[in-house]
C-alpha cells in the first residue's frame, strides 16, 4: 500500500559523507599534504590497533587497500599492524582477503599493497609492547618527518592504556600524531564525560576523531516503517524530515 504522506524531504548540511571511517584517512592524509613545512618530505603511518580483530579485517584494512588502489593514500605511507596475537602480515592477508571485493582485477597492485603493511605484536598495557612499535616506526620513517595516525580499532575497555601509552611512548615524532577512537563512547553520560576528560588530558580535540560507522543507521532501515506506518495513524503523519544537521568540515580540520 502506498505511503499517503504528502512531503518527504533529507537535508543534508554537512560536508562529510563517507561510507567508512578510513574516509577520514584520505582526507587527512591525502596525496599532496605529505609536504610538511613546505621544506621536508613527510612520509605518514597508519597505526591499526586491535589489527586482530573482526573490524581490523572487514573493514579497516579492506578499506585502506581501497583508498591504496585508488591512489588516495600519501605517496610515502606505511600501515602497521598491532595486536596481542601472534601474527603476521601474511595471517592478517589471510583473513582480510575475503572482505576485498574485486581483488582479481588488481593483483599486482595488491601485492605492493601488502609490501607497505607490516604487523607489530605487543600488549595495549604494557609499555614494552609500544617501545618496540616506536622502533619499528622509527625505522619506517628513514630520517623523514613522520605523520602518525592511530586507530583505535579495540574495544572500549582498552581505550584509556592504549591512549596513555600512545601519548608516552608514540608521540615523539616531528610529524602530527591523530588518534581515531571507536564507538561506543562510553556507555552512559558518566562514562562518556570520563572518556573525554581522558582523552582531552592527553590530545588536543583536533587530533581526536570519533568514529561511529553505524550512527542512525537504525533510524534509516526504519524508514520505510515510520513511512508507512501503521494504517490507522497514516492520516495522520502529513510530512516526514531528515536534517542531517552535521556541519563540521572534516576536510577543514587543521593540522596541529
Ligand atoms: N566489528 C565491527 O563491524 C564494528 C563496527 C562498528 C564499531 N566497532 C567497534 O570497533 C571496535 C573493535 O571492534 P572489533 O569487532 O574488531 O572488536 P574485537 O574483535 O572484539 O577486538 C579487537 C581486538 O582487540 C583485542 N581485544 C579484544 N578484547 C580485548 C580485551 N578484553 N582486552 C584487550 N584486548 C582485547 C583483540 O586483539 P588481541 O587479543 O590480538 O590483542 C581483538 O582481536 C569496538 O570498539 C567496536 O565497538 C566494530
Amino acid at each position: 500500500m502506498a505511503s499517503r504522506k504528502e512531503s518527504w524531504t533529507f537535508k543534508t548540511s554537512s560536508t562529510f559523507a563517507t561510507d567508512s571511517s578510513v574516509e577520514l584517512c584520505r582526507l587527512q592524509t591525502r596525496p599532496g599534504q605529505d609536504q610538511v613545512c613546505g621544506m621536508e618530505a613527510a612520509s605518514t603511518v597508519i597505526v591499526v590497533f586491535g589489527a586482530s580483530g573482526d573490524l581490523a579485517k572487514k573493514k579497516i584494512f579492506p578499506t585502506l587497500w581501497y583508498l591504496y588502489k585508488d591512489g588516495h593514500l600519501p605517496k610515502c605511507c606505511h600501515i602497521v599492524g598491532y595486536a596481542r596475537s601472534d601474527l603476521s602480515i601474511t595471517k592478517i592477508r589471510e583473513k582480510t582477503e575475503p572482505f576485498i571485493k574485486n581483488k582479481d582485477e588488481a593483483k599486482e597492485t595488491l601485492e605492493k599493497f601488502w609490501k607497505i603493511c607490516s604487523y607489530v605484536k605487543g600488549p595495549y598495557n604494557e609499555k614494552s609492547g609500544y617501545v618496540s612499535l616506536n622502533t619499528e616506526l622509527n625505522k619506517l620513517a628513514d630520517k623523514c618527518v613522520q605523520n602518525r595516525l592511530f586507530y583505535l580499532a579495540l574495544p572500549p575497555s582498552v581505550f584509556v592504556d592504549a591512549t596513555q601509552n600512545i601519548k608516552e611512548h608514540l608521540s615523539d615524532n616531528k610529524g602530527w600524531n591523530r588518534v581515531v577512537v571507536e564507538k561506543p563512547f562510553g556507555k552512559d553520560s558518566s562514562s562518556s564525560a570520563q572518556l573525554s576528560n581522558h582523552l582531552s588530558s592527553l590530545f588536543k580535540e583536533k587530533s581526536l576523531y570519533r568514529i561511529d560507522h553505524y550512527l542512525g543507521k537504525e533510524m534509516v532501515q526504519n524508514i520505510m516503517v515510520l513511512s508507512r506506518g501503521p494504517s490507522e495513524s497514516d492520516d495522520l503523519v502529513k510530512s516526514m524530515g531528515f536534517i542531517y544537521s552535521d556541519t563540521y568540515q572534516w576536510d577543514k580540520k587543521p593540522n596541529n
